[in-house]
C-alpha cells in the first residue's frame, strides 16, 4: 500500500508562488517590473528597521528569543497594554494557522465573508472544520446582520477582515458593535487588521477597544504592510491571555525568527516611516481612483492599500497584457471576481505609468 497522508489534506489546495520576478522579467525581456499584486510597502522598509538587522547579524548563531520580549515590551508600550496580551507568528499567516490548529476541532465551523482572505478556508480546511462563507453585501462590505443570524452552537471562529482584502472596504464602528452584541460567548472572533495603519476614516473601528474591554475578541495586526517588512515574515495577535493561551501551547518555541523580531522593534519606533508610508498611499489611491474614474472604470472604494478596478469579462487578458507593459496586478479570478483586477498602490510615479499602460492594456483589447 503506498503512503498516505491524512485523506481531507489531498482536498487542498497548495499555494501556488508566482514567477519570481526576475525570471518573470527574463522570460518577458523587460527591463522593469513593478509588483503591485501583493500589497506591500513601494517605500520599503525604515532605514532603522535595516540598521537594526546590521547590528544584529554578528548573533544569527543563537536561536531566536522564543517570547520576543523586547519586541513584547515594546508593543505593549505602544499599545498601553499588558505584556501577555500578545502572541507572535511568522507573519499574521501563521496566526491564522495557529488558530485554527488549536481552536477547530472537526465539524466545528469557522465563519468568513465571501469573498476574503484565502487563508482562512485552508485553515478550515486542514482542521476539517466546515466553512461557512456568507456573501458581501453589494457595496462589497461585509454583511454583519447576515453573519450573526449564520451562527449556530458549532460555530468556533469568524474572521472579519477589516480592511477587507481583497475589497478594501471596511465595517463600521457602530456595525461591528452591533455584530458583537450578538455573538455568543463560544464564538472566538479574530478581527484581522493587517492594514489597520492605513485606514483614514472617523467611523473605522479600533479592534483593541474590544479587546480591552473583555470581549472574546483577538485583533491580528502585521509588520509586513505598513511597515515594509514583508519579506521578513512577522505579525501579531492581541487578546485577553486566556484566549492566546491554546495558541501558545501549540506554536513552535522559535516560530519568530530573530532578524525580524529586531526590525519590527526598529520598525515600530519609527512611526515617521509608517507616516510617510500612509501620505503615499492616500495620494496614489486618490490618484489611481480618479484616473479609472477618467477612463470609465467602475472602481470599489477602498481603506487599504490596494484597489479593486473593473476591466470587465477580459481581467485575465487584461493583466497579462500589462504584465508585458511592465506591471504585475493580480485578477480578480482567484477570489471569484472575474472582472476584476486587485492593484495596490505604487509610488506616484509608478502609478501614473501604471496608468498609462492600463490605457493601453484596455485600447489593446478594444482594437483587437
Ligand atoms: C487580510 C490579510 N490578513 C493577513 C495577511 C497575511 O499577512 P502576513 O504577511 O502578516 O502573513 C494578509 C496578506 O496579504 C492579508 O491581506
Amino acid at each position: 500500500m503506498p503512503v498516505r497522508a491524512r485523506a481531507h489534506v489531498y482536498h487542498m489546495q497548495p499555494y501556488r508562488a508566482g514567477k519570481p520576478p526576475e525570471q518573470l522579467k527574463q522570460e518577458l525581456g523587460l527591463t522593469d517590473l513593478v509588483r503591485l499584486s501583493a500589497n506591500e510597502n513601494p517605500l520599503g522598509a525604515s532605514s532603522r528597521a535595516k540598521e537594526a538587522i546590521v547590528q544584529h547579524l554578528d548573533v544569527i548563531h543563537l536561536y531566536p528569543d522564543g517570547g520576543c520580549s523586547q519586541l513584547r515590551e515594546a508593543l505593549s508600550a505602544f499599545y498601553r497594554l499588558p505584556a501577555d496580551y500578545f502572541l507572535f507568528g511568522n507573519g499574521s499567516d501563521e496566526l491564522i494557522h495557529l488558530f485554527g490548529v488549536a481552536y477547530l476541532a472537526p465539524g466545528d465551523e469557522l465563519m468568513m465573508a465571501h469573498p476574503s482572505f484565502v487563508r482562512y478556508e485552508a485553515s478550515a480546511q486542514l482542521n476539517q472544520a466546515i466553512l461557512h462563507q456568507i456573501p458581501l453585501t453589494a457595496d462589497l462590505r461585509h454583511d454583519l446582520p447576515a453573519m450573526a443570524r449564520a451562527i449556530t452552537e458549532r460555530t468556533k471562529l469568524i474572521y472579519i477582515a477589516n480592511p477587507n482584502n481583497p475589497t478594501g472596504t471596511i465595517v463600521y464602528r457602530d456595525e461591528l458593535k452591533a455584530f458583537l452584541a450578538r455573538v455568543p460567548d463560544h464564538v472566538l472572533v479574530v478581527l484581522d487588521e493587517a492594514y489597520y495603519e492605513y485606514v483614514d476614516h472617523p467611523d473605522y473601528p479600533d479592534g483593541l477597544e474590544h479587546v480591552r474591554a473583555g470581549a472574546n475578541v483577538v485583533v491580528f495586526r502585521t509588520f509586513s504592510k505598513a511597515y515594509g517588512l514583508a519579506g521578513l515574515r512577522i505579525g501579531y495577535a492581541m487578546g485577553r491571555p486566556e484566549l492566546l493561551d491554546p495558541v501558545e501551547r501549540v506554536r513552535e518555541p522559535f516560530n519568530v525568527n530573530a532578524l525580524a523580531q529586531v526590525a519590527a522593534a526598529a520598525a515600530l519606533a519609527d512611526q515617521a516611516h509608517v507616516a510617510r508610508t500612509r501620505e503615499l498611499n492616500r495620494a496614489a489611491l486618490s490618484m489611481l481612483q480618479a484616473a479609472c474614474e477618467r477612463l470609465g472604470l467602475r472602481t470599489v472604494p477602498s481603506y487599504a492599500n490596494f484597489l479593486l478596478i473593473e476591466v470587465g469579462p477580459n481581467s485575465t487578458q487584461v493583466q497579462q497584457r500589462l504584465l508585458r507593459r511592465g506591471f504585475l496586478v493580480r485578477t480578480g479570478e482567484a477570489f471569484g471576481m472575474p472582472t476584476f483586477l486587485r492593484v495596490n498602490t505604487g509610488t506616484l510615479e509608478q502609478m501614473e505609468r501604471f496608468v498609462e499602460a492600463l490605457n493601453d492594456a484596455l485600447c489593446e483589447g478594444s482594437s483587437a
